[in-house]
């Protein structure tokens, strides 16, 4: 509740009963109220046809979306062709890369209490009709940003006018007759860095300016939503700080450990533009959690990563021990001195839904920059993708979350 996570009651939701219609007036938002409102909701849900269930739209109010379950729907899941989306990318597309089992794509995100709203790529092209949407961060915003697309391509009329286009580090997705720019930016570390190139980036002494994030922001400083992402990259044991400008020639820069405080000091860098530049009542701004990672089957096989796995893991309150929990905090103060300074952030708390899906991720089964080696080859789990999702997937969950949020605002 921190960060004004849960939505709040703007309006009623119509396919509630009268019942929970009165409930909902009095609620005001303290927990023993929400569970009493979920109980109803449970109640009379048990009643509802997965027609019914799936033809909701909109925003769900005074619902946490991010605690839930996964619950198996061949059905309705999922929600698009991995073959059939023209956006893929070889880096998501397992079935492509030989993946065999497809029970990955059949999951669907339940929370508890209230259900994730459709998807509907019209109503979200309309909401955003003459705006610009832009993904600024990582390859799991790309991931994300790609899941996107998907979902827009596979329910839109095919002939819907879109193309993708690249300008520098931002790839630009444009419905043109909803006039809709959805893009991606790359800089995975948010400030300027020796990362930066949006192709070629595999850099393992990795710097980053504490100084510089204007050559980065003036490309999606004027978006209407902006959605962020960073973590995986300041995993590295030590990195470069710079003080200058990446290539200057009087730059000043040390060495560093201190994962927590170096991350800390890019998000400043970040946060100062932002209060500055942001225009506050134009620009919406989002935050994804981190996404976790499955190098190590600590809790179900300690020999084992994701490789080989089939099934989501069900015990209700596992956490990765990949998910490094003291990160997420440096994120999320970083977001509660913002809102202290009147920028509003929506924090989307996608990490511990995604911790769940140990069989979810491309493992061998996507296109490598560097083909395996012979050796590699022999144990498929030593060059195993346990970071980014295949798709269709989970990133598609994040964006039915993202979207509940965008058409509720
Ligand atoms: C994010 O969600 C998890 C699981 O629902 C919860 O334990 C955690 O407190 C949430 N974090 C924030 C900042 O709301
Ligand atoms: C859905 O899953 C069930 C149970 O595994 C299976 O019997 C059924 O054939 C599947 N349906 C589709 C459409 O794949
Ligand atoms: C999707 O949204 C459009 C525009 O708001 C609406 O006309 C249409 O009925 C919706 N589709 C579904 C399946 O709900
Ligand atoms: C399209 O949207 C942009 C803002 O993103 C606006 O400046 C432009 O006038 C719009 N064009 C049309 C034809 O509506
Ligand atoms: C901020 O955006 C609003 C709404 O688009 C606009 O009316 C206003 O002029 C903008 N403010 C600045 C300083 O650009
Ligand atoms: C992968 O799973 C299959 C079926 O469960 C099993 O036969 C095989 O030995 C597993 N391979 C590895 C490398 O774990």
């Amino acid at each position: 509740m921190i960060l004004g996570i849960r939505f709040k009651f703007h309006y009623i939701a119509g396919f509630f009963f009268i019942a929970l219609v009165t409930t909902a007036l009095y609620l005001t938002g303290d927990n023993g109220r929400i569970i009493k409102q979920q109980n109803i909701q449970k109640e009379h849900k048990k009643e509802q046809t997965l027609e019914e269930r799936t033809a909701q739209n909109g925003p769900i109010q005074g619902c946490d979306l991010f605690s839930g379950r996964w619950v198996f729907d061949n059905i309705t899941y999922p929600l698009y062709e991995e073959g059939q989306c023209s956006f893929m990318l070889r880096d998501y597309a397992c079935e492509k890369y030989g993946r065999k089992d497809f029970k990955y794509q059949n999951w669907r995100w339940q929370p508890h209490g209230c259900e994730l709203p459709r998807f509907n790529a019209t109503a979200l092209l309309e909401k955003i009709r003459g705006k610009k949407l832009v993904f600024v961060g990582d390859s799991l915003n790309k991931n994300q940003w790609t899941s996107m697309l998907c979902l827009i391509e596979s329910s839109i009329s095919p002939y819907t006018s879109k193309s993708v286009t690249q300008n520098g580090n931002l790839f630009t997705f444009q419905a043109t007759e909803y006039n809709a720019t959805i893009g991606f930016y790359w800089s995975p570390l948010l400030v300027e860095s020796n990362c930066d190139d949006p192709e070629t980036h595999r850099v393992r002494d990795r710097i980053f300016s504490v100084t510089s994030i204007e050559k980065h922001a003036i490309h999606w400083n004027d978006a209407d939503i902006l959605v962020f992402d960073s973590f995986m990259w300041w995993l590295e044991p030590t990195m470069r700080i710079l003080w200058g400008s990446i290539g200057s020639p009087d730059g000043i820069y040390k060495r560093v450990e201190m994962r927590l405080r170096r991350f800390e000091m890019a998000l400043n860098t970040w946060s100062n533009w932002l209060e500055i530049n942001i225009n506050r009542t134009k620009t919406k701004l989002f935050f994804m959690s981190l996404s976790p990672y499955h190098f190590y089957a600590e809790s179900w096989d300690e020999k084992k990563n994701c490789y080989n796995e089939t099934e989501p893991v069900f015990k209700e309150d596992y956490w990765g021990i990949s998910t490094e929990r003291d990160m997420m905090h440096v994120a999320e103060s970083a977001l509660e001195k913002l809102e202290t300074r009147g920028i509003k952030f929506q924090y989307l708390n996608i990490t511990h839904l995604s911790d769940y899906r140990k069989d979810a991720h491309p493992s061998i089964y996507r296109r490598f920059q560097e083909p395996p080696s012979e050796v590699q080859l022999k144990d498929p789990t030593s060059y195993s993708d346990c970071v980014h999702w295949c798709l269709p997937g989970v990133p598609d969950i994040w964006n039915q979350i993202l979207y509940s949020y965008v058409m509720n605002s």
